[in-house]
């Protein structure tokens, strides 16, 4: 039997997912590492597809078996089969259909061969139409967000809105980068002269668009030149906005992209500190800050939990960039949709306000308190800040530095990847009084 590296790729890496709670952002570089560049473009595609399709898969999927319980693995090749017979025109469907009931025999479930390929037939004969109990399951449905997921962006933006940002959070993200030396022209020159479409961004400074992925780009990342990081992430550093001979901690710094940018961006003369709960996690900053050419940064481990290892007072600028939901990453982490539950979201903003709380203790009276998260979620913004600020009377909201539509009519920033095409982000600036 033939089978193709490409989807043995993606069936093994969606089955860890799910079992195993993995990241697709972790497994796709460790897989495509192995793989041909057609492969790897495809296994990137199949991984990726399924996951922002995946409850729309299900739903037909249990419309054409009638609802019959189903193994992981016989799940998985349908989803992929089912994946490529509907959304990838440039597969034959007698390839989709072999190659997953290949995959059947490759994970030694013969006897569901004859389903998965009566299943597959069906879908690619037949007309699908599915049946929905309200419009919330169909958007849940046709997004493939979970409904309480749904539901819970109707409360916050409305049914339009959710439509819109669900819509969005499927859609594939631009590659952005920036340059580690603001100043270094010649990168970007030879990046133009291989035929890579390189623009600017026009709301964050020294942030580029590139129209493609290539060789060389990743070559640069890896000597350091460049430096993948989204729009939205870049927007805190420029929030930060760290001048001359300020002090700044960064309470929550792995994997250390704000801090090597913030210290890439600053004076030499800034003294700065990051931390983080996880050791192996500082070691990726280590070599984060070494390898993109930080300077005065130093890293400690500690939990954030707990008074931050720092006499009060200590620092100029502090930087909360909280662990959260993550739900405005979507579009780089479609699985996190289905890993997360209802209650995370209160307990994620019980340990923000603490952490914020202990952070603010260590900021010199006139300094800059910046909150940020990678949430879409009120519960883990808004409503974190403003409970700090009924318990810390002696702090004032600021409005962060930032172009006029990324602020908020409370006051924050805020961006969001159906009205900025950039994943979504709070960012919250507070000033200490006294
Ligand atoms: C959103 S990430 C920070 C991203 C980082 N600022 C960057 O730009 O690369 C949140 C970080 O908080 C850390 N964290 C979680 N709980 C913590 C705690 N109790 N104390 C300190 N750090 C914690 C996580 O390890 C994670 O690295």
């Amino acid at each position: 039997m033939k089978i193709s590296p490409a989807r043995v790729a993606a069936f093994e890496i969606l089955g860890k997912i799910e079992r195993e709670k993995a990241f697709s952002s972790v497994l796709l570089p460790l897989y495509e590492e192995n793989l041909e560049s057609k492969n790897r473009a495809l296994c990137h595609e199949l991984t990726l597809g399924v996951l922002r399709r995946q409850i729309y898969l299900d739903k037909i999927i249990e419309s054409f078996s009638n609802n019959k319980k189903l193994d992981l693995t016989v799940r998985i090749a349908l989803r992929l089969g089912i994946y490529q017979l509907l959304f990838l025109d440039k597969i034959p469907d007698y390839s989709a259909i072999n190659e997953s009931v290949n995959l059947i025999q490759f994970a030694k479930k013969t006897s569901a061969k004859g389903f998965v390929n009566a299943v597959l037939r069906r879908v690619l004969r037949e007309k699908i139409e599915l049946k929905f109990a309200d419009k919330v399951e169909r958007i849940s449905v046709e997004t493939s967000f979970p409904r309480w997921l749904i539901e819970n962006w109707i409360k916050q933006f409305g049914v339009e809105e959710t439509k819109k940002l669900a819509r969005a959070n499927n859609e594939t993200p631009p590659l952005v980068f920036r340059l580690t030396n603001k100043t270094d022209e010649q990168t970007l020159e030879i990046l133009n002269k291989i035929g890579l479409e390189i623009t600017e961004s026009e709301f964050v400074p020294h942030a580029f668009h590139v129209s493609k992925p290539n060789e060389l780009l990743f070559a640069f990342a890896q000597k350091g030149k460049i430096y993948f990081q989204e729009e939205s992430s870049q927007l805190v550093g420029q929030a930060v906005n760290l001048q001359k001979g300020e002090s700044f901690l960064d309470v929550c710094c792995a994997p250390g992209s704000k801090l090597s940018q913030i210290a890439n961006q600053s004076a030499e003369n800034n003294f700065m500190v990051g931390g983080d709960l996880y050791k192996h996690r500082l070691r990726v900053v280590s070599e984060i800050l070494e390898k993109t050419g930080a300077k005065n940064v130093n890293i400690l481990a500690y939990n954030a939990l707990d008074s931050l290892p720092f006499a009060e007072r200590s620092f100029d600028v502090v930087l909360v960039d909280a662990p959260c939901s993550g739900t405005g990453t979507i579009r780089h982490n479609p699985e996190i949709r289905y890993f997360l539950t209802e209650k995370d979201f209160a307990e994620l903003s019980a340990k923000q306000l603490k952490i914020l709380k202990n952070a603010s203790k260590v900021l010199k009276t006139g300094g800059r308190l910046i909150y940020s998260t990678c949430s879409l979620e009120k519960q883990e913004n808004e409503m974190v800040c403003e409970k700090f600020l009924v318990d810390n009377s002696n702090y004032d909201k600021v409005l962060p530095e930032l172009p006029k539509r990324f602020l908020t009519e409370k006051g924050f920033a805020r961006t969001f990847p159906s009205r900025d095409n950039m994943d979504g982000f709070f960012i919250a600036m507070f000033e200490k009084k006294n």
